[in-house]
């Protein structure tokens, strides 16, 4: 990472987002997570997939965010992402998050 790891200071919640690779986060997302400091972050994963949702995903960045709460992800199928409004909106709300 160019000029080092980005700082979390002044989050709370951070959303974590990539596809879905082989039924977990994209191997490099481990290194990017592990340079970051979690503690008391609330994480919320957010996938997109073509078969398996979050796959993994919780328990992969429960492993790389050391401190984090893994809170409620939202996985949404690629093909349906310009769809997919309504269900992001829903889960936003239901996340305490910033909703149109
Ligand atoms: C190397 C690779 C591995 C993938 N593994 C999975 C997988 O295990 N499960 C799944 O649902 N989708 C998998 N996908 C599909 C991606 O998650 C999907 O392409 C991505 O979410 C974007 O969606 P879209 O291609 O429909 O735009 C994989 C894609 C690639 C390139």
């Amino acid at each position: 990472m160019e000029g080092g790891p980005p700082s979390l200071d002044g989050y709370d919640t951070i959303l974590l987002t990539s596809p879905i690779w082989n039924v977990r986060t994209p191997l490099i997302m481990t290194p990017f997570t592990e340079a970051l400091d979690f503690r008391r972050k609330t994480v919320h994963p957010i996938t997109t997939y073509a078969m398996s949702g979050l796959g993994t995903t919780e328990r992969d960045y429960a492993a790389s965010c050391p401190g984090a709460t893994i809170a409620e992800g939202l996985a949404v199928r690629g093909e349906e992402v310009k769809e997919a409004d309504s269900e992001v909106q829903a889960w936003l709300r239901r996340s305490g998050l910033p909703a149109r």
